[in-house]
């Protein structure tokens, strides 16, 4: 039979998800289909009520369910516990069960862009935004060991929330502050919607960055924001927003169709030919 893998949200046209499952689909050869299924919120739980009855093996949770559907699901890891938000269901005695992989992606792109050790690098992390993609990114660092991370957000208190995750390790400052905490910090990640297509402009000097700095942007559309092309004009070593995509789609790939995907040039080609 058939294993059949959603991707809900609402509005759902704009997910990048059934290109990236649907090319490994085909290069492993595996009888599977991923589907897009628009879900408006209240159409939310009873989609997910009605999961192993409608013959889904599972599938991902995009905007605006990802926290709605964290409080329906039985059984949920402890990360996305922790961040209130899942992006990845399953299927397993019967229950529906539910994880968050935004986070591992990001630091799986990292890894990719700099090298396996990338955490020996990694002194003060200074993320802007404390949004749902800051949540996830600031759980996998503390889950990898970091414990230095600066937060600045526009809305000081979301920023001050996210820091009260593991206040020993996290400290969050004004969005006014991030020129003085640039010189200390290792690794920068722009969390916001800052540089995407449509979106304000980033206005950040960098600088005051060290030579060694690693400088991240979780935004894809452009490939190449203003932030990363600032960042290498200066020789400094850049991640892009599209490895977290692609890597965030690894563990539910692998929970759906059993088979563990690799992320490769090709895949990449594939979903960049489509920004
Ligand atoms: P996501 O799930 O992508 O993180 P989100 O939860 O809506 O989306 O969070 C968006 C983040 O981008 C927030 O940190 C937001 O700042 P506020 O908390 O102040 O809203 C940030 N953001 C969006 N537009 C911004 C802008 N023009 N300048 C600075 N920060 C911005």
């Amino acid at each position: 039979m058939i294993r059949r893998a959603f991707v809900i949200g609402h509005p759902v046209g704009h997910s990048r998800s059934p290109l990236i499952h649907g090319h490994w689909l085909a290069r492993y050869g595996i009888a599977g289909s991923y589907e897009r299924v628009e879900v408006p919120p209240e159409d939310l739980a009873p989609f997910l009520s009605r999961v192993e009855t409608d013959g889904w093996v599972g599938g991902n949770v995009t905007v605006p369910h990802k926290e709605a559907a964290c409080r329906l699901v039985g059984e949920t890891t402890a990360r996305a516990r922790r961040l209130g938000s899942v992006n990845t269901l399953w299927l397993a005695d019967g229950r529906l069960h539910g994880d968050t992989t935004d986070g591992e992606g990001f630091l799986a792109s990292l890894a990719d862009a700099v090298g396996p050790c990338w955490m020996d690098e990694v002194g003060t992390v200074l993320i802007l935004g404390a949004g749902g993609a800051a949540r996830a990114i600031v759980g996998a660092l503390l889950d990898a060991g970091a414990n230095r991370i600066v937060l600045a957000n526009r809305t000081a208190a979301r920023a001050c929330g996210l820091a009260s995750l593991a206040p020993s390790a996290i400290e969050a400052v004004p969005w006014e502050a991030i020129p003085n905490v640039l010189p200390r910090a290792n690794l920068l990640v722009n969390t916001t919607q800052c540089g995407m297509k449509g979106q304000p402009r980033l206005e950040l000097d960098l600088a005051r960055l060290a030579e060694e700095a690693i400088v991240a942007d979780i935004v894809y559309v452009p490939l190449e924001t203003e932030l990363l092309a600032s960042a290498r004009a200066r020789g400094l070593r850049t991640v892009d927003g599209l490895g977290m995509l692609l890597h965030q789609a690894v563990p539910g790939f692998e929970r759906w169709f059993g088979v563990r995907p690799d992320v490769t040039p090709e895949l990449r080609a594939v979903v960049e030919a489509d920004i």
